[in-house]
């Protein structure tokens, strides 16, 4: 390698950050993004972020969230730059849009920031997520907003986090209250104290008190005696009986480093990414199988990457679809050509483009840890590997259980063949998986599909009739506690049979169980022994 590739690919590499925010719907997931964005310089992003908000309350129906998708599909990865590094932040949708997309952007992040709301500390949609993170061992940020109003004490949510995600918590900054409201946070690294006013327009001001030590009478002076002593008292219980900080427990997900601040009010976010910045992992080496077997280091020479989205009519005038490709080692440059593993064919990735909320700008070059989006006729697919010279082939991405099911219904019989060529494409895309009633028959007359989030339901029908002439209907299925099984075959089926479960089988012919509820769920899981139960795809 040229000494001046390796030198740029080590400064590139260096100064990559790219991660993710998990969060349950209204913790103030948009809201921080857009505070992320300010301190990055991308002033005129703020709105977007906004105006997507606005779209996401105006709206359940997707249609409308149709017109507004330029939006919401250009901010699938927002990049931007604060003192020297190159941040890549990367969507995963909230709310109606909620798919398997978000959780397969996991797998294209390094590192991410769980967002907890200071009353409700974690829902159901924070646990869903974290699952994936801890599943892939990535190290995991906690940020607890909304400290501007009081919320649930500190030490109660954050025992509450650990007990019920079972990682560790390290609390880097801590909240500080006086006669009730909140004042401040103490910076237990930097050793400070940033003071809390709350200015006009949900804005606050910080202001800064280096001290040298917590019985400081400067800090008695500001706090007043009480709050002072209930600071003293909250540290020195950290300091004696909280984890300390373990980098290792960190970047393998065991330990996760926790701040306090408001995303509104603006208040702790800027202390929270500087600290970001030096303790998240840049991009890290990935375990590849395939003839070069072993592990691609971002520093390879070797352009690598791998698909982890695609997004179909971006544009419905031009009905393109655009593959996200996280790059994974090596300098990309435009027009480059690259083998397709899965096809062993090369291909050249067209118009490759970086994405910044509304914008689309061509890109020339791209680094380990960016994402690019590359125009596609339909040749790639989700975890497709991409690679300069070697045939190497990224672990690929889990398909995750679907939350809800349904029977789709063809309402005209003749449309047979354009149905099955839709559902085929859909699954492909990722943006839908099908099921059937046998193991080996995979043309059922009324396919079962399945989905994450409800809105992939209305966006499949849509398809199905628009781009396919495919007109259908659903009829749900109750039943939404899917189990991939690998076990004896008699096994599985006593067990399906049990309280008339659904047996069920994959595209790729592996069967799994509907459960009926989370009860029912439960006993299978303490009381089956012959039976392995998995949550994502073996
Ligand atoms: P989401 O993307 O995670 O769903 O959350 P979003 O940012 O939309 O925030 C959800 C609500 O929480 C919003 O209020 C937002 O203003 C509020 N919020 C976010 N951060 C903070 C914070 O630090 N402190 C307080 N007190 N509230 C916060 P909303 O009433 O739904 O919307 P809006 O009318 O304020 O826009």
């Amino acid at each position: 390698m040229s000494v001046d590739l390796e030198s740029q690919l080590q400064d590139a590499v260096k100064t990559r950050r790219t991660f993710a925010i998990i969060s349950h719907p209204d913790a103030g997931k948009t809201t921080l993004t857009e505070k992320l964005l300010l301190y990055g310089g991308a002033i005129h992003l703020a709105g977007s972020v906004k105006s997507r908000r606005a779209a996401r309350h105006a709206t359940s129906d997707w249609m409308k969230l149709e017109q507004e998708r330029g939006i919401s599909v250009t901010s699938s990865v927002m990049q931007f730059m604060y003192e020297g590094y190159h941040i890549n932040l990367l969507d995963t949708p909230g709310h109606e849009d909620f798919s398997e997309d978000t959780y397969r952007t996991l797998v294209a992040a390094d590192s991410a920031v769980m967002l907890l709301d200071n009353r409700k500390g974690v829902e159901d949609r924070t646990r869903q997520l974290f699952a994936v993170c801890k599943r892939r061992r990535m190290p995991i940020f906690t940020f607890v907003n909304k400290c501007d109003r009081v919320g649930e004490d500190p030490l109660k949510l954050l025992s509450d986090v650990e007990a019920d995600l079972e990682i560790a918590c390290h609390p880097i900054t801590w909240p500080i209250h006086k006669d009730g409201a909140f004042v401040g946070v103490y910076d237990r690294r930097q050793k400070q104290v940033h003071l809390f006013e709350r200015g006009e327009h949900h804005g606050a001001t910080r202001a800064t008190v280096a001290i040298s030590s917590l019985h400081d009478a400067e800090l008695r002076e500001v706090l007043g005696a009480e709050s002072q002593e209930k600071l003293i008292q909250d540290i020195s219980l950290l300091d004696a009986a909280g984890h300390p900080f373990d980098e290792q427990a960190f970047i393998t997900g065991e330990l996760s480093p926790v701040f306090f601040g408001s995303a509104l009010t603006n208040f702790g976010v800027e202390p929270f990414l500087r600290e970001f910045l030096e303790l998240a992992p840049p991009p890290a080496p990935r375990e590849v199988t395939g003839i070069a077997a072993g592990i691609v280091n971002p520093t390879d020479e070797q352009f690598t990457g791998f698909v982890f989205k695609i997004q179909a009519n971006m544009d419905p005038k031009h009905r393109d679809r655009v593959a996200f490709v996280r790059i994974a080692s090596g300098r990309f440059e435009a027009g480059m050509q690259v083998k397709h593993v899965r096809t062993g064919k090369m291909i050249r990735l067209a118009s490759p483009q970086q994405f910044m909320a509304r914008e689309r700008t061509a890109v020339e070059e791209a680094w380990p840890g960016d994402v690019i989006g590359v125009m596609d006729r339909g040749n790639l697919r989700i975890g497709d590997s991409l690679s300069e010279t070697n045939d190497i082939e990224f672990s690929g991405i889990p398909r995750f259980a679907p939350e809800h099911f349904a029977r789709i219904v063809l309402l005209d019989p003749m449309k047979r063949k354009q149905l099955d060529a839709g559902l085929r494409q859909l699954t492909e895309e990722g943006a839908a998986q099908v099921f059937f009633t046998s193991g080996t028959d995979t043309v059922s007359p009324t396919p079962i599909v399945g989905a994450v989030g409800e809105l992939q339901f209305d966006v499949m029908l849509h398809r199905l009739e628009h781009e396919y002439g495919a007109l259908c209907k659903l009829e749900r299925i109750a039943a939404r506690y899917p189990r991939w099984v690998v076990g004896p075959m008699r096994e599985i089926e006593r067990i399906a049979r049990d309280r008339g479960r659904m047996l069920l089988w994959d595209a790729k012919g592996s069967p799994l169980i509907l459960f009926e509820d989370a009860w029912g769920l439960r006993w299978a899981l303490e009381r089956e022994k012959d039976v392995a139960f998995h949550e994502v795809a073996p």
